[in-house]
């Protein structure tokens, strides 16, 4: 029996939930629970981490699930992680639905870091008007830079925040380059802090940068260990064909 466990939270989640809704496949479609009103699917939704590798395993075998997509953001790693882990124990075909890296064009102005704490690091200079694109789960690392300015972007409102000197929008994107780039010009950043999350959704604060001439500290992605990635809807269709789900065509 078919039964796809998609884990979600991220526009392409969201899109092959549409798909596989669409083709009548049994699928369940499963999030962290960071924001207060996720987006509806056509599919049942449950919510929540799992708890850990063991937890999924016991997840997978109570529900009968068949095959597991990863569509999480690329830097949710902790969550990819498990998810290699738990199939390779249970047994189950796993696959991830990842978006390509973004890569400089001409005209950007990227300074690469590894991670969050060289992006910290990477800030210890003096005060600027920096549009910290990061969302909400890393903020207390970044107040070990307090002196500057902080625009933050967040899908919901924060009740604190620890820094002490921001400006929250609060928006969920797909972003649009020329509200991105007035968004910056009446907030006067300086700087783009970002993770290379690739798509489309969030591009639109590089592109944004580009225009305005201004520097980007582009958050490079976690490196993961080897598992099945495909980075397309009509991809996925086509290894749960290979790996025998009948997809009625
Ligand atoms: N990181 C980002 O920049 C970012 C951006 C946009 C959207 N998101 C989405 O937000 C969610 C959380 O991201 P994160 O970076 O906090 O993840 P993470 O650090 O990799 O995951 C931490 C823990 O959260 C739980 N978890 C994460 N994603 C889950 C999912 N889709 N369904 C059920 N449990 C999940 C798991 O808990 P257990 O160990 O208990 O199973 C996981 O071990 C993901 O769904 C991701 O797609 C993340």
């Amino acid at each position: 029996m078919t039964h796809l466990l998609i884990l979600g939270g991220t526009t392409e989640a969201n899109a092959l939930a549409k798909t596989v809704a669409e083709q009548g496949l049994a699928a369940t479609y499963s999030y962290a629970g960071r924001v207060e009103n996720p987006r509806p699917q056509p599919l049942p939704v449950r919510v929540g981490g799992f708890g850990g590798v063991q937890g999924l395993v016991a997840y997978i075998h109570h529900n009968g699930i068949s095959h597991v997509i990863d569509a999480t953001h690329p830097f949710a790693s902790q969550m990819s992680r498990n998810a290699i882990e738990a199939c390779r124990d249970a047994q189950t075909p796993l696959a991830a639905l990842t978006r390509p890296a973004w890569r400089a064009q001409s005209g950007d102005d990227w300074r690469h870091v590894p991670d969050i704490p060289a992006a910290v690091d990477a800030l210890n200079v003096e005060a600027q008007r920096v549009f910290l694109a990061v969302g909400r789960m890393h903020l207390e690392e970044f107040s070990a830079q307090p002196q500057h300015h902080y625009l933050l972007r967040l899908v919901d409102a924060p009740e604190e925040l620890p820094l002490p000197n921001a400006d929250v929008v609060v928006a969920r994107g797909p972003f649009a380059e020329a509200d991105d780039r007035a968004l910056m010009q009446r907030h006067g950043t300086q700087l783009v802090v970002s993770k290379n999350a690739g798509g489309t959704g969030a591009r639109a604060k590089l592109d944004a940068a580009r225009a305005l001439g201004l520097p980007v500290l582009m958050i490079d992605r976690p490196v993961l260990p080897e598992r099945t990635e495909l980075s397309t809807i009509a991809q996925v269709l086509d290894w749960l064909a290979h790996s025998g789900v009948n997809l009625g065509v």
